[in-house]
């Protein structure tokens, strides 16, 4: 629920106001009897990405997510438009709700994401490339860091990768490239560490996983990036690699994949896997079948990646087919993508039972 913040709250950025949620007064009450596996699997974190409305919603989903997760990643509740979609307007009830349901049951929080071309409002983005005034942008971390600051890591910059379309040096050619050059990801880094002095910081990015040319030369710009941000001392902690894994792209090859982590690994970066799922390719096989495939790819893939010890955790982007971002909002039954490890009535599929295996092998 909107609210009018007060002038005191502007100055500061966000409501002086306790927490407020648009789910109901104060949230949703501590599960009872929900037993609490230990933070870490294999001493890494597992976790996955939800919707405030959809917990809040649904006991059995709440249940599933504290039985099987660490930590949880707002899968909208703390972008840049849904937190301040005007300039004078903060919407902070979802992310609020979602950090102080993480407080309770003692789940980590991923931030995600500061800053995201695709979740900028229009107002922000039309203001950054008139003004080129970089308060715009350190206004908002402020805060959002501050308000925050229980969150430990943070994804501070998402897809700032891309080698397709006319982009300079690899990077997408987004609203902060355009206002401010090619710095703007320095610049965010060192502002996030101001703001926010103990969070892990991260780049998030999609389309390293395949042997195709693209992903190929993807894989290159980010280590380029790396080298540069490593030379001018930018406070990167880590990458985020999004893992949406696509059947149609052809097998995942150790060979690849293994050189590319350990390259990261190499500068001293921790590294997350952080929205895994899988797209399907062909939804005409049976249930088993395809459930199966999934599993297979995800078992592939966490072998692979499980091999570099600065992986530090893997987030599944979701937990039920039915709230998957791949689902085709008009689909039913076998249209619906069955990419996550729950299928759309939360009953466990082989993918679930793979990430298990993977993670305590
Ligand atoms: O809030 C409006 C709601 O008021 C309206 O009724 C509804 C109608 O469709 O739209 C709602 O907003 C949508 C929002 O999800 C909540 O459902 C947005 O249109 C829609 O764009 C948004 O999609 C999310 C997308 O990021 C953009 O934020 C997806 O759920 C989310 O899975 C996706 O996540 C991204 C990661 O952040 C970055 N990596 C890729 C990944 C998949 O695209």
């Amino acid at each position: 629920m909107a609210h009018t913040p007060s002038r005191r709250a502007l100055l500061t950025g966000f409501a002086a106001s306790p927490i407020l949620t648009a789910f109901g007064a104060g949230g949703l009450a501590k599960d009872a009897g929900v037993e609490r596996r230990p933070p870490t699997s294999g001493g890494r974190l597992v976790g996955a990405a939800v919707r405030m409305d959809q917990i809040e919603a649904d006991a059995a989903l709440r249940r599933t997510l504290l039985s099987d997760c660490a930590s949880v990643t707002p899968e909208i509740h703390m972008k840049w438009d849904a937190l301040q979609p005007a300039a004078d307007t903060w919407r902070t009830g979802p992310a609020d709700a979602l950090v102080g349901f993480a407080d309770r049951h003692g789940l980590l929080v991923r931030g995600h994401t500061l800053l995201w071309d695709q979740s900028t409002p229009a107002w922000a983005r039309e203001r950054m490339l008139e003004t080129r005034d970089r308060s715009v942008l350190d206004r908002y971390f402020d805060a959002v860091l501050g308000r925050y600051d229980t969150v430990g890591e943070w994804d501070v910059v998402n897809e700032p990768i891309d080698t397709e379309n006319g982009a300079r040096d690899g990077l997408r050619a987004n609203t902060f490239l355009r206002s401010y050059g090619r710095g703007y990801i320095d610049h965010a880094l060192r502002r996030a560490r101001q703001a926010a002095p103990r969070a892990r910081l991260m780049i998030n990015d999609f389309s390293f996983d395949y042997d195709n040319p693209v992903e190929a030369r993807r894989r290159a710009a980010l280590l380029r990036l790396i080298e540069r941000l490593r030379s001018d001392g930018a406070p990167l902690d880590g990458i985020g690699v999004q893992a949406h894994l696509d059947l149609s792209k052809g097998p995942l090859r150790p060979e690849i994949l293994q050189p590319f982590l350990r390259e990261i690994a190499g500068f001293g970066l921790s590294i997350a896997i952080t929205e895994l799922d899988v797209k399907e390719d062909d939804l005409t096989v049976s249930i088993v079948e395809r459930d199966q495939r999934v599993a297979d790819e995800v078992r592939r893939y966490l072998d692979i990646v499980l091999d570099e010890p600065a992986v530090q955790g893997v987030t599944t982007w979701g937990l039920s087919d039915a709230h998957s971002w791949l689902r085709d909002p008009g689909a039913e039954g076998l249209a619906l993508n069955r990419g996550l490890p729950y299928d759309a009535d939360l009953r466990p599929k082989p993918m679930h039972a793979a990430i298990r295996r993977s993670l305590t092998a």
